[in-house]
């Protein structure tokens, strides 16, 4: 069984959606490129249960894969680990018409993706996501990148990927929590661009309706990313809750996970958004009730000062402007830029 989802780029792809698709991978990729040869990337947690998997149909539909496996985590997101990526292309001698497999949540997804992108000045690459979050937003939308000490995702690329693989049956193996994160981007997905889905998700149970809402997110993400791919406009709507969510991703060292990160964001966002006139009345209560129905935190565990220096330290920063996204209603957003005093209000505003 499986669905898929068109998404218009610069260079355009489909995402396939369904169950029991890790088996049948080899022949999805064999349609899309005439290379024989790839590297498969994958994490430590990951790798044991599903890269076997992934081998098996790679050398079924007639692909040599060699495997990196690097440790799993946010905190390996960095440099270091994309220049062991790097070393082994190099090593195994892959050319510019080989590919490689990115099998795991969105750390893997953008770190093999930024390997992709710059290893010969830019392979092929496959995305597999294997996170409830990785396959509704990160493997869709071709952000690339890793993480410096200064903070999230400071280097990276766009590089869309060739194709994108999703086996919903792989969400079975998720710690609740991780499973959570990815309901944060969904709930974002609601709440910036559809009403409809947002109230769906309020009504039923998310794991009930798994590749149905996985489409749903995609086809949300790839409107947007067919109308700006490379973030002038209307993509910075996806950034809903992440300019203070990125800041407690930093304060915390990267133990707070993306996913909570972004649910605390989208609601200090909206208190924020209310209290300044932004919002309408009720909105932050909608934003909660999301948070509530899914166990997702919705309090911030840092200090004004403390995420305000976070804060202007984001990418986002544009000269001396940060841009911020508020809800004009359930299923609208703008995005607002701010000067530092302005964020300095919008943050003390936010707790
Ligand atoms: P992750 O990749 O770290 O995965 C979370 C944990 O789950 C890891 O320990 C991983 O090993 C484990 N895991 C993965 N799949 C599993 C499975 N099926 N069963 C059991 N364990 C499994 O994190 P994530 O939440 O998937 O992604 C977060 C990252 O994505 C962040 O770095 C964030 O910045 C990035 N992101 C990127 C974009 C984008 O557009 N590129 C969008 C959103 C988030
Ligand atoms: N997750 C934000 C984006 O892809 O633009």
């Amino acid at each position: 069984m499986m669905e898929s989802v068109h998404v218009t780029a610069s260079r355009d792809y489909d995402v396939h959606i369904g169950s029991g698709l890790l088996d049948t991978c080899g022949a999805q990729i064999t349609a899309v490129t005439a290379s024989r040869r790839c590297a498969l990337v994958t994490d430590s947690a990951v790798a044991p249960l599903y890269a076997s998997r992934v081998e098996a149909s790679l050398r079924h539909a007639g692909i040599e894969a060699c495997t990196y496996v690097f440790p799993a985590g946010e905190q390996n997101k960095n440099l270091a680990t994309y220049g062991d990526i790097l070393a082994f292309l190099a090593e195994h001698r892959l050319t510019r018409s080989d590919f490689v497999v990115a099998l795991g949540g969105g750390v893997t997804g953008d770190m093999a993706g930024f390997a992709a992108a710059t290893y010969q000045r830019g392979i092929d690459y496959i995305q597999m996501p294997t996170t409830f979050l990785a396959a509704s937003d990160s493997s869709v939308g071709g952000k690339t990148a890793v993480d410096l000490p200064a903070g999230k995702n400071l280097v990276g690329a766009f590089w869309p990927p060739r194709l994108v693989v999703c086996d919903c049956d792989t969400f079975q193996t998720l710690p609740e929590d991780t499973f959570a994160d990815g309901v944060a981007e969904t709930l974002k997905h609601g709440l910036i661009a559809d009403a409809a889905f947002f109230d769906f998700l309020m009504r039923q149970p998310i794991r009930e309706h798994l590749s149905e809402v996985v489409r749903r997110n995609v086809e949300i993400k790839a409107a947007v990313v067919a109308e700006d791919e490379y973030e002038s406009g209307k993509r910075k709507l996806l950034n809903f809750g992440h300019t203070l969510g990125h800041a407690i991703e930093k304060c915390s060292a990267y133990a707070v996970p993306h996913g909570h990160a972004v649910a605390i964001g989208m609601v200090l966002a909206t208190r924020a958004a209310e209290r300044l006139g932004y919002s309408p009345r009720g909105t932050l209560e909608t934003v909660l009730a999301g948070n509530r129905r899914y166990g997702l935190p919705m309090e911030c565990p840092y200090a004004a000062q403390e995420l305000y220096d976070a804060a202007t330290g984001d990418k986002k920063r544009r000269g001396g402007k940060i841009d911020v996204v508020v809800l004009e209603e359930i299923g609208r957003a703008k995005t607002i830029p701010l000067d530092l005093d302005g964020l300095r209000v919008f943050v003390e505003a936010a707790l």
